[in-house]
């Protein structure tokens, strides 16, 4: 039996570990992904540390995968070995309830189906997927730049492109890490008044190359006034990790402005019923998306010339490589390769 390398966390906090383990055969409606590179995402942090109820361990973490079909299971129909695909957060539907139809894994009682935390992720080098979560990968972008879109692009495209903001519009962007760095490019690509928002000055560079008009310091300066002075943004994506960072800035939200909760935050938001009603704002949350998203993300990019930022390790230093992305320092994504 053919043998792979996968990385994997034995259980909650446990550190990672590379293990061989025998190369999996697809079942009914699947397909073989080898993988040839992996984003590695905070959210990857719900599976090494447990805070995903239900994760069965032992389980390898990644689900912003690039590879191609290497073998398909019985029933598969449209795809064939060598295309190059990706695998997002979307990693299929449990075809019972309607919740992960809709986009909502969280509330999916049947079988929620997301790479890296319901079935082994893209630490390894093959992944087993259901064929309808898979997302074609355009010949523009290498594995490396693919991976990526899976799901930082495809978190901040999508919510961008469904935010209601119109060309020229002020549009936000809290928070500068691996989700942040391709919402203000897709910010900027898509015509809108692009500001930046990040603790100290050293991304301000960075972040006015990727095509913010605006940088805000928010460890020097009042992030709400100074978005007021630019007449108050239409849409704030907070990527940032911190509740307390989204509630500070909604402040600074104009006349049906809207602020998009993209970020995973810990800590609760405090926004005031009198600020939303009086001036009609509101506050959203929004996942990823499907795979058909991931495929228009992946299209954008190319079209426009988006790409992710990357820092890429080899798969054996897994625990570095996202030891650094945990860190802040890393600009701004980081990737796995697998040598595949
Ligand atoms: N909604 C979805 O579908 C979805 C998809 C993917 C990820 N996520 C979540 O989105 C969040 C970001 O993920 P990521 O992979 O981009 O993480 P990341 O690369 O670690 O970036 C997070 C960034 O947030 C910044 N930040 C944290 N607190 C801040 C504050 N108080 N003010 C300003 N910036 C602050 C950090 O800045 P510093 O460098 O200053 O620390 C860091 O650059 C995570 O919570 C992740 O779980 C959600
Ligand atoms: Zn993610």
């Amino acid at each position: 039996m053919a043998k792979m390398r996968v990385v994997q966390v034995a259980r909650p906090g446990a550190p990672f570990e590379m293990v061989e383990r025998e190369v999996p055969e697809p079942g009914a409606g699947q397909v073989r992904i080898k993988v040839q590179a992996c984003g590695i995402c905070h959210s990857d942090s719900l599976t090494k540390e447990g805070h995903w109820q239900g994760i069965q361990y032992p389980r390898a973490p990644g689900h912003e995968i690039a590879g191609v079909i290497d073998a398909m299971g019985p029933g598969v129909a449209g795809w064939s070995v060598n295309q190059r695909v990706g695998l997002g957060w979307h990693g299929g539907h449990c075809g019972y309830c309607n919740s992960c139809r809709r986009g909502d894994f969280l509330t999916c009682q049947v079988a929620p189906q997301v790479p890296g935390i319901s079935y082994d992720g893209g630490y390894a080098e093959y992944v087993i997927a259901p064929a309808g979560a898979l997302a074609l990968i355009p010949d523009e972008l290498s594995a490396v730049e693919a991976a990526p879109l899976m799901c930082a692009g495809i978190t901040t495209f999508n919510a961008l492109r469904n935010s209601g903001a119109r060309a020229g519009d002020v549009v936000a962007i809290l928070g500068i890490g691996g989700l942040g760095h391709l919402g203000i490019q897709y910010a900027a690509k898509m015509g809108f008044h692009t500001v930046a928002i990040a603790r100290g000055t050293d991304k301000e560079p960075l972040a006015k190359k990727l095509g913010a008009r605006h940088y805000i310091d928010s460890q020097t300066k009042d992030v709400a006034a100074e978005l007021l002075k630019l007449g108050g943004a239409k849409v704030i994506l907070a990527t940032a990790t911190q509740g307390e960072a989204m509630t500070t800035a909604s402040g600074g939200l104009g006349i049906n402005g809207k602020l998009i909760v993209v970020g995973a935050a810990s800590d609760p938001l405090e926004l005031s019923a009198l600020f939303l009603l009086g001036g009609r704002r509101t506050i959203a949350g929004w996942p990823s998306g499907t795979s058909i998203d991931s495929q228009d993300t992946m299209a954008f990019s190319a079209l426009t010339g988006i790409r992710s930022m990357n820092e890429v390790f080899p798969l054996e230093r897994a625990s570095e490589a996202y030891d650094r992305m945990m860190s802040g320092n890393a600009r701004f994504r980081v990737v796995l390769t697998t040598g595949k």
